[in-house]
This record gives structure tokens, C-alpha cells and sequence, in this order.
């Protein structure tokens, strides 16, 4: 009876029109561990997002290693327009925008937290994304001061979390996830990435390289959708080297399915956490999936 009171939660995230108004939904793409394929699996569900009819683009706040550039083979410096706003640099139908647009290539980004969370703000506030349908935002590793700081400006719709099978990657996905529960950003759900090989010339099997379920395993306990497998492929670094994301370079490979199918996980579940208006998230109402 005298136990204190449970602080209060922060406030449910709802647009309010005056941040990203013309942005239907924000998906964070995070991870708690660096390396799992975060900025990779960003890429292509943009990719294949946009295939089915959507627009989208991608804001990469990976401060201390961006790699859009690298990944949709970008060489140019976005335009500022005379209001000083920044234009998105735009290719294969994406909206991008990465401080590696403004760095030149090799150079140290050594970033203190302030500089950092000031770059969240102006990506937010200044560069001209327009209307789309959807804003992927490819998250840096782990939980530190720009995660945090993109859970607070930007009004996220939900976050999806990139983890490998393995129980290392499993434990900090696991941190990942409760920093958003935490802020109140629902969490879409957990993709495993590279689960399995399947060699070439034994197109029948599935070879699970980290063991398996990890993904799932989270998922269930946690109480999260799991939304998918993407195997292991070695033309996914290579496409990715090159500029040319695998769903675009092989449209037809079962890892730009596994892609494709995983971007419309996604879809169906961001219209159904989207569509309550601010008076019936504020209620008791709960949500059948
Ligand atoms: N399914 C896959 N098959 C093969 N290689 C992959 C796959 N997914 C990612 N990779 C490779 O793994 C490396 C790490 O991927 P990526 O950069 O997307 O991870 P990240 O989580 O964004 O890393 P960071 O934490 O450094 O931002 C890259 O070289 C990428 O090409
Ligand atoms: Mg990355």
C-alpha cells in the first residue's frame, strides 16, 4: 500500500501534423548490435516498398558509420534551395539523405553527442522529403544518445529490429527492442538476417550457419511479430558494394523475395498501428492483431 507510485509513461507518439506532415508513416530499422544488416534490410524494404507502388525514402542517422552513399552508389552532395532547405538526392525512386553525402570519402567522423542529435534535427526539420508514404530511417547500432533523440523528435510509427540467429545478437536485439517499448514506440516486429545459406548447387537446402529460430525465439518472447528470414547471400554484399541493392540487382533471387515479402509484413501492420486517432490510443481500447 505504501509502495510509491510507477512513474508516468511518456506520452504515445501520434502525428501531429507539424513534424514530417507530409510522411505517412516513420519505421526506425535498429538493431541492438552493430554489423547484423541493418542498413542493408533499410535499403531494400525501401526498395521494395517502392516496387509495389509506394513512396518512399530514407533517412540514414548513422552518424559514426553512414553507409547510404556506399549502398545506392552515391557521389554527389544533396542541393540547399534558396530558403536553405536541403533536397533529398533521389535514385532508383528513393528519397535519400545521409550525412555521407556531405562527407568526403574516408574521413573520420568523429562526432560528439550535441553535433550528432543536431544532425537528427535538421534531417528532420530541413531537407524537403515532401509527400511519402514512407520514411525508413536506418538507425545506428545500439541504444546511445542519436537513438534516443530520433524517439523523441521524430514521430515514429513503429521500429522493426535486425538481429541475427545467434544468442549474442538475440541479447542486445532484445535491448534494442525495450529502449522503444520503453519510449512507447510500438515495435513492428524482428527479422532475422542472414539465417540461412542455401548453396547454389543444392537449391533445396537451407543451411542455418548461426543456428536457428534465434528471431523468432525474441519475437515470441518478447510478444512481437516475427516478420522473416533473409538468408545468407554473398550477392547481397556485392550488389551492396556496387550501388545496386539486391532487390533491384536480382529481383528474382529468393533474397529479394525474402525482401519483398517482409516489406509487405511490414505494410499490412504499419496501416493497422497508423490508423487509431489520437482519442482512441489515449483509451483503454486494446488492439486484436
Ligand atoms: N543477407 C546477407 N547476406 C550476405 N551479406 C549480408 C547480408 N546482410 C548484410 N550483409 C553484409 O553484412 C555487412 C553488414 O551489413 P550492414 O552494413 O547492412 O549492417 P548494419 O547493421 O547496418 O551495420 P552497422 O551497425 O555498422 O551500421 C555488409 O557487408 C553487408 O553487405
Ligand atoms: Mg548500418
Amino acid at each position: 500500500m505504501n509502495a510509491p507510485a510507477p512513474p508516468a509513461k511518456p506520452p504515445v507518439q501520434v502525428k501531429d501534423g507539424s513534424i514530417l506532415p507530409r510522411v505517412k508513416y516513420c519505421i526506425a530499422v535498429a538493431s541492438g548490435k552493430g554489423g547484423v544488416g541493418k542498413s542493408t534490410t533499410s535499403v531494400n524494404l525501401a526498395l521494395a516498398l517502392q516496387k509495389s507502388g509506394a513512396k518512399v525514402g530514407i533517412m540514414d542517422v548513422d552518424v559514426y558509420g553512414p553507409s547510404l552513399p556506399l549502398l545506392m552508389g552515391i557521389h554527389q552532395q544533396p542541393q540547399a534551395t534558396p530558403e536553405k532547405k536541403i533536397l533529398p538526392i533521389e535514385k532508383d525512386g528513393l528519397r535519400l539523405m545521409s550525412l555521407g553525402f556531405f562527407l568526403e570519402e574516408d574521413s573520420p567522423v568523429i562526432w560528439r553527442g550535441p553535433m550528432a542529435t543536431g544532425m537528427v534535427s535538421q534531417f528532420v526539420k530541413d531537407v524537403v522529403w515532401g509527400e511519402l508514404d514512407y520514411l525508413i530511417i536506418d538507425m545506428p547500432p545500439g541504444t546511445g544518445d542519436v537513438a534516443l533523440t530520433l524517439t523523441q523528435q521524430v514521430p515514429l510509427t513503429g521500429a522493426v529490429i535486425v538481429t541475427t540467429s545467434n544468442d549474442l545478437s538475440t541479447v542486445d536485439a532484445r535491448r534494442g527492442l525495450s529502449m522503444f517499448q520503453k519510449v512507447d514506440v510500438p515495435v513492428i516486429g524482428v527479422i532475422e538476417n542472414m539465417s540461412y545459406f542455401t548453396p547454389p548447387e543444392l537449391p533445396d537446402k537451407k543451411y542455418y550457419l548461426f543456428g536457428q529460430g534465434g528471431g523468432q525465439r525474441i519475437a515470441d518472447t518478447l510478444g512481437v511479430d516475427f516478420l522473416g528470414e533473409v538468408p545468407i547471400d554473398p550477392r547481397v554484399a556485392e550488389s551492396g558494394d556496387r550501388g545496386r541493392p539486391i532487390v533491384v540487382d536480382h529481383p528474382e533471387s529468393d533474397t529479394a523475395k525474402a525482401f519483398s515479402n517482409i516489406a509487405q509484413e511490414v505494410a499490412n501492420r504499419v496501416e493497422k498501428l497508423a490508423k487509431p486517432s489520437i482519442s482512441i490510443l489515449d483509451s483503454n481500447i486494446t488492439w486484436e492483431k
